[in-house]
């Protein structure tokens, strides 16, 4: 893993400026929320650091990548390909920077659209990505979803992807089945 962060550390350095201050203040939110969490602060870092590695390639480029690394793609997918830098960053990292942990894997996978299957530190990795302070312009909420994740990431997780899920409908977009997944399962494991 000491590996990993060197890895990760060096590809990050070819990243835009700007993409490189977000992940570190992603970097940032997710040892709090580990912290607070009792999560492994070193493999909630990793999550974020490499959770955007992908996100400056342009949406043409994440396609043919996809097809190069066997990412499958969605119709949802081809009309949005920016949604792809999250499975293409993941396979990515598997195969070129020797990333074996699974939960991160799929921290760094998931990271955009959530899935059922998230674990306690994918779903870290998630929240921390739009608690980053710098999107509080992009969600008025944000200060209510900080203090939510701090109480249970199940709680914040379900509340984000609402909010976000309902203002998609309400505009006529459309919803990325892993998020209706996701929220699905959060709905009935919070009932009881
Ligand atoms: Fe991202
Ligand atoms: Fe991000």
């Amino acid at each position: 893993m000491a590996d990993l962060l060197q890895r990760l550390q060096i590809r990050l350095k070819s990243l835009p400026d700007g993409l490189q201050a977000h992940i570190y203040r992603v970097r940032d939110v997710a040892q709090e929320l580990a912290a607070r969490h009792g999560i492994d602060p070193d493999r909630a870092e990793l999550g974020a650091l490499a959770h955007d590695v992908c996100r400056a390639i342009p949406g043409e480029d994440l396609l043919k990548m996809s097809a190069d690394l066997g990412v499958p793609v969605t119709d949802l997918d081809r009309d949005f390909p920016i949604l792809l830098h999250g499975p293409v960053g993941a396979e990515l990292l598997r195969k070129e920077d020797d990333l074996t942990d699974h939960s991160i894997f799929e921290a760094v996978r998931w990271h955009s659209t959530a899935h059922a299957s998230l674990d306690d530190l994918g779903k870290l990795v998630f929240l921390a990505d739009k608690l980053d302070p710098q999107k509080a312009a992009i969600y008025s909420y944000q200060a209510k979803l900080h203090d939510m994740a701090l109480e249970s990431l199940d709680l914040a997780l379900l509340e984000f992807l609402s909010r976000e899920m309902a203002a998609r409908i309400e505009k006529g977009g459309t919803v990325h089945p892993a998020s209706v997944d996701a929220r699905n399962s959060l709905v009935l494991k919070l009932k009881d």
